[in-house]
């Protein structure tokens, strides 16, 4: 079994109350028009900037650095807070699939060859988000399961896409579809009736999250299961094109639509007896849709009809509520977590953010568990976030509400621990909305003020931190860092995540005077904070954590 005792640490004492913020798509890129994070006023993130070396420094937040496949990976909230939560570097999930379906074990698997019955008799459904953002999903990983399914005896296949512009630059989403379409032509050549059957754009079908918004997930439900949209076409490049020619349209909303066949009905239902895999390998955004497909009791909307069918995950997306039962590559076991090692060292533990973000700060940072480690010694707050609106007509979003909780919980001195995520800097990025983005990081700098004043007042201990850049660059780039601009000569708006580093800060009265960030983790990442978090409530982190990245000069 785990020891859980952690060692106390010979320099630094206990008892300080610390705040953990999360700032959410906040990193740290060259000053210009486009870094809607030195264009807003910030004065105290900037504040803190000025403590740097000693108190300020950046940690990589992408790539191998969060246990992504390549250093062309954007970091991401799952990865990110993960690293951020459990002090070591997983392999994820982007990369496990990789090798499942390098090495053929994907098929080899359970979660295989139960769908696999299915095969003879019934169709294979896939449903997923239709990107080579790699946040959520890849194309081609659905294109070598495609071809894999279809080796070992898939004959009616129908995917289900949902369009991105999220992680990739909007309208991209029409070239997926076209190679998608080729590769289905390709096996309807060889004697399989493949067809895309629905589709609809991942923020208005499917993909809510954190169960802000069961009319998202219901959408998908009619037009995948039911067969019902309110748009019907031939294919699924024709039914894109179309749709965004609608006025505002873009990819992360297309409306749902079913394809049809030429007497009209919808090609590809979900029946009694069908395989169904959610393609998706990430969970935050497939756990509803899996909860729907796989609960015999739910209530979260009428699912009119409750096929039974063989359902896999891409991997299983909730480890304790074991969701779903089956999935074909398993997920990164994550144990051993801070947050977990800190509660059976009693430190009392409270996480805040608004619904949209919640589950970022609790789920993915306790390594994709949901629930408390005890719930005597944590409490978990979750501010309702606005549903039903893109954030960029309300960018301050509950940045504000975050920042009393966390204060109160601070000023309480209920809590050892009090951690958030504060979101505008991600949430707004996402919208592609200079302006609104720059209110965004304005209201995110307000809110880390509340807590930074609160932590004063307890003589407590901060740590500021990100977990993977979004709003300090809005624009796609050349290889040289210019903007690259369509034949318009306007600039490529981007509304993805990016590569750069971010911040950690620490601070606050309660920090003893000899510490500060070592020089000899030049190197570090998201994974190191861990330990330094640890160090700051005294503790010294288990020997398989990434190194701490500070130091206590005497
Ligand atoms: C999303 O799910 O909103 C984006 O694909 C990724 O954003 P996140 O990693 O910041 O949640
Ligand atoms: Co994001």
């Amino acid at each position: 079994g785990t020891t859980w005792k952690l060692a106390d640490h010979p320099k630094l004492p206990k008892g300080k109350i610390i705040a953990v913020v999360v700032l959410d798509g906040w990193g740290e890129a060259s000053p210009d028009q486009y870094n809607c994070i030195h264009v807003a006023d910030t004065p105290t993130m900037d504040a803190l900037k000025n403590s740097a070396p000693d108190r300020w420094r950046l940690v990589r937040a992408h790539g191998t650095a969060v246990g992504l496949p390549t250093e062309d990976d954007m970091g991401n909230s799952e990865v990110g807070h993960n690293a951020l939560g459990a002090g070591r570097i997983f392999a994820q999930g982007a990369k496990l699939v990789d090798v499942a379906l390098a090495s053929g074990k994907i098929y080899e698997d359970e979660g295989f060859n139960y769908i696999k019955e299915s095969f003879a008799n019934n169709t294979l459904h896939l449903i997923g988000l239709m990107s080579d953002g790699g946040v959520h999903s890849r194309l081609d990983q659905l294109q070598l399961l495609l071809k894999g399914a279809s080796e070992r005896g898939a004959k009616r296949i129908r995917v289900h896409v949902l369009t991105d512009g999220r992680d990739v630059v909007d309208g991209t989403s029409v070239g997926f579809a076209e190679t998608l379409e080729k590769d289905l032509a390709e096996l309807r050549g060889k004697g399989i009736d493949a067809q895309v059957a629905s589709g609809g754009g991942r923020m208005y079908v499917t993909m809510d999250r954190y169960e802000n918004d069961w009319e998202v997930v219901k959408r998908g439900w009619d037009a995948q299961v039911l067969g019902e949209a309110p748009h019907k076409f031939k294919n699924a490049v024709e039914a894109i094109k179309k749709l965004r020619e609608a006025p505002n349209a873009n990819d992360q909303y297309l409306p749902p639509f079913v394809i049809v066949d030429e007497n009209g009905k919808p090609v590809g239902p979900i029946v009694d007896g069908d395989a169904v895999v959610t393609f998706n390998f990430r969970a935050d955004r497939m756990t509803m849709l899996a909860q729907a497909l796989e609960y015999e009791k739910f209530d979260k909307f009428d699912r009119v009809r409750f096929p039974k069918i063989r359902y896999a995950g891409m991997l299983q997306y909730d480890g304790e509520l074991k969701l779903p039962k089956h999935y074909l590559v398993s997920p990164p076991l994550i144990e051993r977590t801070s947050g977990e090692y800190l509660v059976n060292n009693g430190i009392r533990t409270f996480a805040c953010s608004e619904t949209v973000k919640f589950g970022h700060v609790t789920f993915f940072w306790n390594g994709n568990r949901s629930g408390y480690f005890n719930s005597e010694l944590e409490e978990y707050v979750e501010i309702p976030s606005d549903s039903g609106i893109t954030f960029n007509v309300q960018p301050k979003m509950k940045a504000l509400e975050i920042g009393e909780k966390a204060r109160d919980a601070i000023l309480s001195r209920k809590f050892d621990q009090v951690r958030v995520n504060i979101p505008n800097g991600d949430m707004v990025g996402h919208t592609g909305d200079i302006e609104a983005t720059i209110v965004a990081c304005k209201a995110a700098d307000l809110a880390v003020k509340m807590i930074l004043d609160a932590i004063k007042e307890v003589s407590g201990i901060y740590v500021v931190t990100a977990d993977h850049g979004n709003a300090e660059d809005m624009v796609k780039r050349n290889k040289k860092g210019e903007p690259l601009v369509d034949k318009d000569g306007k600039v490529q708006i981007q509304t993805s995540h990016t590569l750069q580093p971010v911040p950690v800060a620490i601070g606050g009265p309660g920090l003893a005077t000899g510490v500060k960030f070592r020089k000899d983790v030049p190197n570090g990442g998201l994974a190191n904070v861990a330990a330094t978090v640890m160090n700051l409530h005294g503790f010294v982190a288990p020997d398989d954590y990434e190194t701490t990245l500070i130091e206590v000069v005497d």
